[in-house]
């Protein structure tokens, strides 16, 4: 079978390649698909089994995996990746915002789907190319997309020829300076956000993301300056939105682009599609959510009457139900009438807890399966020497218990939905070793990422004299 045909017979997934260059119609442009039977998905995270038993994900033994990789590792579903971008196929570019989760074997599996990619910095520039991508291409398979340039970014986009999307004026004129007479995409801030936290918010006066609404003419002429064309608007309003917030931004993202005329070939809605972290959360309506965008930017295509291509830029949503923490009990422990949990994976590992009160469903994977386990309530912590490193807490820090089984030290804790802003907001602190990731694919397992050693940790650093 040749890439890019139609796969219907098989439990395999065919490559999904990019059509770009292809002579279509200008709103076909994009990257063609086809549909498939997939490999069994492991289950989605409203069937995780919050505060009961996780003994396999996928069908791999969790107990195998911790003995065969050791602990913390992420293990990855690629069938729960490719599912989640199936969800997403009514929109004409899904444009994968990789700081979510940018293993290179994530990107080559979604590359392969026919996603294409953002980048926020140098590193992620060099990541999309490390996994395949073109970093100048028209349409763009990468897209920079930030606030500032840092030096080294500006010097791989105008050397690489990227299309970039400016988040600031500076940029604009730093960008036009180096580029002039390129075609780049604006952020605009429309005046209000929305988020799951008031720190995943990126609209309204006290967010720094974006070019303030009312500067947008000022910013078209910025760039007029340097030759630079606007022609495409980008907004991004925050993480986890709800409906009445997407309808006022497609409404904005309508005005704004009225406002710079028909030199708009693209509009972008951003990412932020909530992903349902409790069993309890109700999934994402996507054909609303595409009905809404859509709405938008036909309205635009019948004033204008040229094609107005339509990008979504998921982080979360094609990764987060895919990843799993898997992490050994290494203590139990009372503390007064709480029960602790101490296991070996910190905020080091996962912050989201601790920067957020983010809720993550959990569950245990005894090593020795018993057949009775009554529930109990638990405190679940990491190793880290601060008294935040709590993976069952609320926003502002308050400690809270969850129901789990009864465990012991050498049993395993599984942290569901952990793939998206899991391990690439991992750090070093106190000298902690970055977790292993595991990809599970079509019955195999792969180790895409071994475990730091703890050597690495240090081998850079000198003492003087
Ligand atoms: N596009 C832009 C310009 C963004 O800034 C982001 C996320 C996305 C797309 C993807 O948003 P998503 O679809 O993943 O919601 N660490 C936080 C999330 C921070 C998101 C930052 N920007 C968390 O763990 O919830």
């Amino acid at each position: 079978m040749r890439a890019g045909e139609f796969q219907q017979e098989g439990l395999r997934c065919g490559p999904l390649l990019p059509i770009i260059g292809r002579r279509e119609p200008k709103s076909m442009w994009l990257f063609r698909v086809t549909r498939s039977i997939d490999w069994p998905v492991s289950m989605s995270s409203l069937e995780f089994p919050d505060g009961g038993f996780c003994p396999t994900i996928n069908s791999f033994s969790v107990v195998d995996l911790a003995r065969r990789y050791g602990t913390p590792t992420y293990v990855y579903d690629a069938a729960v990746i490719r599912r989640q971008v199936e969800r997403l196929r009514q929109f004409e570019v899904i444009r994968y915002a990789q700081k979510a989760n940018s293993n290179l074997a994530v990107l080559d599996l979604l590359r392969r789907l026919g996603v294409v990619v953002d980048a926020v910095s140098a590193g992620e520039l060099l990541r999309a190319r490390a996994a395949g991508y073109a970093l100048a291409s028209e349409p763009p398979e990468v897209v920079y997309t930030a606030d500032i340039f840092d030096r080294e970014a500006l010097e791989l986009v105008v050397k690489e020829g990227t299309h970039v999307n400016c988040g600031s004026p500076d940029m604009l004129d730093q960008y036009g300076e180096r580029c002039p007479g390129q075609g780049v995409t604006l952020r605009i801030n429309p005046g209000f956000g929305h988020g799951h936290s008031q720190k995943t918010n990126t609209g309204g006066p006290q967010s720094k993301h974006g070019i303030w609404h009312t500067q947008l003419e000022e910013c078209v002429q910025r760039g007029q300056k340097w030759g630079l064309r606007v022609t495409g608007l980008h907004m991004h309003i925050g993480s986890g939105t709800d409906f009445e917030h997407l309808s006022q931004v497609c409404e904005a993202m309508v005005q704004a682009a009225r406002r710079i005329g028909p030199s708009i070939h693209s509009i972008s809605a951003g990412g932020g599609l909530p992903t349902p972290y409790r069993n309890s959360d109700q999934p994402l309506d996507i054909a609303r959510y595409h009905q809404l965008w859509d709405g938008a930017r036909r309205q635009l295509e019948s004033e204008w009457g040229h094609p107005v291509r339509l990008e979504l830029e998921p982080g979360r949503y094609p990764v987060a139900e895919a990843g799993y923490l898997i992490t050994e009990i290494r203590a139990v422990k009372r503390m007064g009438d709480n029960l602790f949990y101490l296991v070996d994976a910190g905020f080091n590992n996962l912050a989201r807890p601790i920067l957020y009160g983010a809720y993550h469903p959990l569950a245990v994977a005894l090593a020795n399966p018993q057949t009775q386990q009554a529930t109990q309530p638990v405190i679940v912590g990491g190793p880290l020497c601060e008294s935040g490193d709590i993976f069952t807490q609320t926003d502002g820090g308050t400690v809270v218990h969850r129901q789990l089984p009864a465990a012991n030290v050498g049993d395993y804790l599984v942290i569901g939905c952990a793939g998206a802003y899991g391990f690439v907001m991992g750090s070093n602190y106190n000298s902690k070793p970055l977790a292993a990731e595991v990809l599970l694919d079509r019955g195999s397992d792969h180790l895409v990422r071994p475990r730091q050693g703890s050597a690495s940790l240090f081998a850079s650093e000198s003492i003087p004299g």
